[in-house]
């Protein structure tokens, strides 16, 4: 088996770690806060003190962070992933982050004499708990079937969609629907709150009507109560709606209702609920409708 190594353990990079280290992979792994990394390192995982050391002591080195500027923080200069690489090794990105980015990453893994592979994954804290994630990846077929087994672990569904790049262009093309599909519910909700239905009840019918999709069934809810620990935030929904309408703008295709969306986004930030899941976009429409919700009219 390859020994696995793991940089950035966040929500979803320590969720994802904790099912390789459960389906046997031997792991190492580090991140920038190790507290986060401790009940990883009691159920097994190794420690190491820098990406570098995580690249240097594994086969095949994963990244599971914020952004591009994360990325770079984990991947460049002397305690950095591209430092600890070497032919042979496989990095595996699984963050969100343009494809330009990450195509320039790729580039750069190459000359290292490793292989790089996108794969970032579609899904949330509950799919992923479930062994439900889709596993979208980007990068030449031979290092995708090496890989491909060890991603099955993380989730049922892996997908090679093209070269590099173009799975970070598919994360995008999925994700802008998140934000879509939730303010579309908010406005469903809304109009049959307003009309003298509860609130409960439109979410009760709506839930489990045609329109339900699997986001649509877990983030609903959420506009009834928020979770204490936003599942996927504000400003972190804002970088992908960000994301793609810099690549519609490249591709020459519109994207009128991730625009519209997008605006609300920052109407949520205006209004501070930056650090709240992306779901307060209810939130910020009931304001705009003067209905009262758990945050005030
Ligand atoms: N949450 C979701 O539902 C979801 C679903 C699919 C994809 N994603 C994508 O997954 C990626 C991670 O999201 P998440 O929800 O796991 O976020 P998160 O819990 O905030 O984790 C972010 C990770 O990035 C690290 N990081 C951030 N800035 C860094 C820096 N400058 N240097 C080193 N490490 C840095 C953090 O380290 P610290 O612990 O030290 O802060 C943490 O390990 C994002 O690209 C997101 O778009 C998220």
């Amino acid at each position: 088996m390859a020994k696995l190594g793991f940089v950035g353990l966040g929500v979803m990079g320590g969720g994802i770690a904790r099912r390789l280290l459960d389906a046997g992979h031997e792991l190492v792994g580090y991140n920038r806060t190790k507290e986060k990394a401790r009940a990883l390192i009691e159920a097994g995982m190794s420690w190491c003190d820098s990406p570098r050391e995580a690249a240097e002591r594994s086969d095949v080195v994963f990244t599971m962070v914020t952004n591009v500027a994360a990325l770079r923080a984990v991947a460049d200069g002397a305690d950095g992933i591209l430092a600890g690489l070497g032919p042979g090794k496989v990095y595996v990105d699984m963050s969100t982050v343009g494809p330009a980015a990450s195509r320039e990453l790729a580039q750069r893994v190459r000359e290292t004499g490793a292989e790089m592979l996108d794969a970032p994954v579609s899904g949330s804290v509950a799919t992923l708990e479930e062994g439900r994630l889709s596993v979208m990846v980007g990068g030449d077929t031979a290092t995708f079937e090496r890989v491909e087994p060890i991603l099955r672990d993380v989730g049922p569904k892996v997908t090679r969609v093209g070269e590099h790049g173009q799975a970070a262009l598919m994360k995008i093309a999925s994700n802008l629907q998140l934000a879509v599909q939730m303010l579309a519910f908010s406005e469903g909700v809304l109009l049959a709150e307003k009309g003298g239905i509860e609130r409960e009840v439109a979410v009760e019918v709506l839930t489990n009507s045609a329109i339900a999709s699997p986001m649509v069934k877990y983030r609903g809810p959420f506009v009834l109560e928020q979770p204490e620990e936003a599942w996927f935030d504000v400003n972190m929904m804002q970088k992908d709606m960000n994301l793609a309408l810099e690549l519609g703008r490249e591709l020459n295709v519109p994207l009128p209702t991730t625009a519209v969306t997008n605006e609300l986004l920052t109407a949520a930030r205006g209004m501070g609920l930056a650090a709240k899941d992306f779901a307060v976009l209810f939130d910020t429409l009931a304001a705009m409708a003067g209905v009262e919700t758990r945050l005030g009219a």
